[in-house]
């Protein structure tokens, strides 16, 4: 898939599957704008040097406004382009409405997960429709499911992937292109990262969930970030509005969460 001297920003580049589509675009050639609220976007950026040299990372949180629309400005500055959005950057938070602090919880995931790529998208698009780009969210299955103790963080993925389809309508007239992903468990750090489990229990939960799935799989961050490619590529061409799982058939079993 061919993203030479096409430009790429993508936000959660630090780890997991924003780490692995970050990698996988500058394998492809293509210039990248990568940033994470982590300093370990850095050394991915690194990585991505063995690639292509052309690339900034920065260490940028996506619930501040004014930093967000900082860093669409350096990207065009340095590029003088955006092809292709990619928002990645999300965090794990559970809840339910009787919590005390429900309040806390749901506004700092939906400003995580949610509102930060509604800004994203708001900020690149005049620059998008110069070049007829597109953006790829990542949702989760959690956009469909709906599970015990998971409410603000199902919630914020839910408006996303319905924005990710009201948006398509919006700029499809100018030829811009907008689609989500929808992993189920990928082998990442998200709930280690979002404070859930201890390092040391990462494997194993995975690999629990794994066996919950039709095809008995844990999901590599590298395969969410093929589809993520495939998407954003020319080959998607036709594709927009869209919502596409990665999730070893969970969804289409109709997973059957435990309390
Ligand atoms: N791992 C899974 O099973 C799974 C399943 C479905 C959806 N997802 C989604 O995939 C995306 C990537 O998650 P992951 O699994 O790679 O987890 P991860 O924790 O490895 O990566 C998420 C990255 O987002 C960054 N991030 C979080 N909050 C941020 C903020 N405020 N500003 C900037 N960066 C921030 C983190 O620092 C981290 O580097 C998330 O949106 C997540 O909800 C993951």
């Amino acid at each position: 898939m061919g993203f030479a001297n096409k430009v790429v920003l993508l936000s959660g580049a630090g780890s997991g599957i924003g780490e692995a589509t970050a990698i996988a675009f500058a394998k492809t050639s293509a210039i990248l704008s990568i940033f994470d609220k982590n300093e370990t976007v850095h050394a991915v950026g690194e990585t991505c040097k063995k690639y292509n040299n052309k690339i900034i990372t920065s260490t940028t949180d996506v619930t501040s406004d004014e930093d967000l629309k900082g860093l669409v400005e350096k990207t065009v500055e340095e590029f003088g382009r955006i092809d292709v959005l990619v928002n990645c950057a999300g965090s794990y938070y559970s809840g339910k409405i009787t919590d005390e602090h429900f309040m806390d919880t749901n506004e700092r995931c939906m400003k995580v997960n949610f509102r930060s790529a509604v800004l994203l998208t708001h900020l690149t698009v005049p620059h998008l429709i110069k070049t007829k780009g597109n953006i790829v969210n990542v949702t989760s299955v959690s956009s469909k499911l709906i599970t015990p103790g998971w409410l603000p963080y199902d919630v914020s993925k839910a408006a996303l992937s319905r924005f990710t389809a009201c948006a398509a309508l919006d700029l499809a007239a100018d030829h811009v292109r907008i689609n989500a992903v929808q992993p189920g468990g990928t082998q990442t750090n998200l709930l280690v990262n979002s404070g859930y489990f201890k390092a040391d229990d990462n494997h194993k939960v995975w690999k629990n969930f794994a066996k919950k799935t039709p095809l008995g799989r844990i999901i590599h961050p590298e395969e969410v970030a093929d589809l993520i490619l495939y998407l954003a590529s020319e080959k998607a061409r036709s594709i927009t509005g869209e919502e596409f799982a990665i999730d070893a058939g969970l969804l289409a079993k109709g997973y059957v969460p435990q309390k």
